[in-house]
């Protein structure tokens, strides 16, 4: 396709990882057995934020807090619409003290915060489309915090039920590519929540378990440029078919957590 993908500038809240490690399992892909390479992790991470920068975008960083070793995984944090920062409850107990510490940086930048009354895990579950939330449900996020982000954020919430526990937050089985489209993984989802993903995208990229597997659907998008794992590498050739443009970016330090790089992002909107 010859059609000429245009970016748009984003701001990023990001967290070092320096306290990260995988100490608990909370989803199939942690094993606290597999050791986890800080070093590594950390220079894979780096690699990420300049990849960013070299694109235009801004990245805001928050203090790590030892003790809290998925703390990297912004994304997990809130969901912030026109402003408006819809906080986070975490599912598991090891997670919940993080809020509180991302809750004081919106503060401090400026933002109320809205916390939820019900479990909800911010963009891992919360995905603004620019139109309305796709909102993931099935293993963290509740169908009641779809019901409050809609409330505060005043945006139709459209909620998708998942159904593999490999896919457990919604940002690891869809991404949204512009305003216009996004890339999922169809079995990832519900039949119901399958057929309202093909209604409301009907030229959407479509993508394997494979992909899905190899974090091709933990990306970040700016309207051109697609951050993406270099493993997902089908994904990546269908992609630039499109008119996409891959940066590979390689975070698999972070896929033993069970995150990549959607999950290093929050963007704040
Ligand atoms: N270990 C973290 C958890 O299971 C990983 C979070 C990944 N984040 C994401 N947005 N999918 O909660």
């Amino acid at each position: 396709m010859s059609e000429s993908r245009a970016s748009r500038p984003r701001r990023f809240l990001v967290c070092e990882p320096r306290h990260f490690a995988v100490q608990y399992t909370i989803n199939p892909w942690m094993n606290p057995d597999r050791p986890v390479d800080v070093d590594l992790a950390r220079d894979q991470w780096q690699e990420l934020i300049r990849a960013y920068r070299a694109h235009g975008h801004t990245v805001d960083s928050l203090e790590p807090v030892p003790g809290l070793p998925d703390m990297v995984f912004s994304a997990n944090a809130a969901c912030v619409v026109e402003g408006r920062v819809f906080g986070s409850l975490f599912h598991a107990p090891q997670r919940r003290p993080e809020s509180v510490h991302y809750d004081t940086w919106f503060k401090a930048a400026g933002y109320d915060v809205y916390r939820p009354e019900a479990v909800s895990e911010g963009e891992g579950d919360l995905v603004w489309t620019g139109r309305y939330i796709l909102a993931g449900t099935g293993f963290r996020t509740t169908r009641e915090a779809h019901r409050e982000a809609q409330e505060f954020l005043g945006h139709p919430v459209i909620g998708l039920t998942l159904v593999d526990p490999y896919f457990y937050h919604l940002d690891t089985a869809l991404f949204v590519l512009d305003d216009a489209n996004v890339c999922y993984y169809p079995e990832a989802f519900s039949p119901g929540s399958r057929e309202v993903l093909r209604r409301l995208f009907p030229d959407a990229v479509l993508a394997t378990r494979e992909d899905a597997l190899a974090w091709g659907l933990n990306s970040v998008s700016d309207g051109r440029h697609v951050f993406i794992a270099p493993q997902a590498e089908a994904l990546c050739e269908r992609l630039a078919g499109h008119g996409y443009v891959p940066v590979p970016v390689d975070l698999s330090e972070f896929h033993k957590a069970g995150g990549g790089i959607k999950c290093c992002t929050q963007e704040i909107r």
